[in-house]
């Protein structure tokens, strides 16, 4: 499960993007990823305490994690993950710890979070089974891994198939296989792993580390 036809230099590509990327991505959220976003954050404000020491991993310009601190998660709980630097500068105003880096190499201790989220960046990961492997890694016990990602589902009207042909165009993901990634998901017997039930070309998922 790789995708060598996505551009090697996403950093790059994510660097470029970075100034326009929230427009860009309201547009992809309103017309086709809009619900798979709402059941991963529901799912995430519903698990959140405190002190939970949550990972966002492909964290783009920290928008998730901006209205978590709004409505009052510490900073000091959260850390963003990013390989392009012009994104991180964006999430500077959160004051959360900013880690450039990939999901295919977590530079993390093993079980070191109880939420790690991961939202639309699996589907441009160069070896999306080792970044799924890495990303199970890094979570706690009983703790939870909350992922949304493009789907090959069926577009239901031309807004859905719109979006999901100008993702393409833009070389920014590939449309990955649900049942692919919920089978690498339970493959050590670690995690339990639901599917929340969501329209259009988009999967959440949610992986709860069993031991
Ligand atoms: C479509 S954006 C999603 C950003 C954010 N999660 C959101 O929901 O708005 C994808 C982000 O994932 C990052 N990304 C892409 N490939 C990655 C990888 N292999 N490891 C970590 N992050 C990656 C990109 O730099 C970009 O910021």
């Amino acid at each position: 499960m790789t995708s060598a036809s996505l551009s090697h230099d996403l950093a790059g590509t994510y660097d470029r993007l970075a100034a326009n990327y929230d427009k860009l991505h309201q547009r992809w959220l309103r017309h086709a990823g809009g619900e798979a976003q709402a059941a991963l954050e529901a799912i995430v404000r519903a698990l959140v305490a405190t002190d939970t020491n949550l990972l966002d991993a492909g964290c783009g310009t920290g928008a998730f994690a901006r209205s978590l601190i709004a409505e009052g998660m510490s900073p000091a709980h959260i850390t963003l993950l990013d390989p392009s630097q012009a994104m991180l500068e964006r999430c500077i105003d959160t004051n959360a710890r900013q880690v450039n880096g990939r999901l295919e190499t977590l530079p993390f201790e093993s079980q070191t979070f109880d939420v790690v989220t991961c939202a639309w960046a699996l589907e441009t990961a160069q070896d999306q089974e080792l970044a799924l492997r890495e990303l199970c890694r890094v979570v706690r016990r009983r703790g939870v891994f909350c992922l949304v990602f493009c789907a090959e589902k069926p577009t239901r009207d031309l807004a859905e198939w719109l979006s999901r042909l100008a993702v393409t165009l833009r070389g920014t993901g590939q449309f990955l296989s649900c049942e692919l990634v919920i089978n690498i998901l339970r493959r050590s017997g670690e995690f339990e792993v639901r599917a929340v039930p969501t329209n259009g070309p988009a999967a959440a998922l949610l992986a709860r580390r069993l031991f």
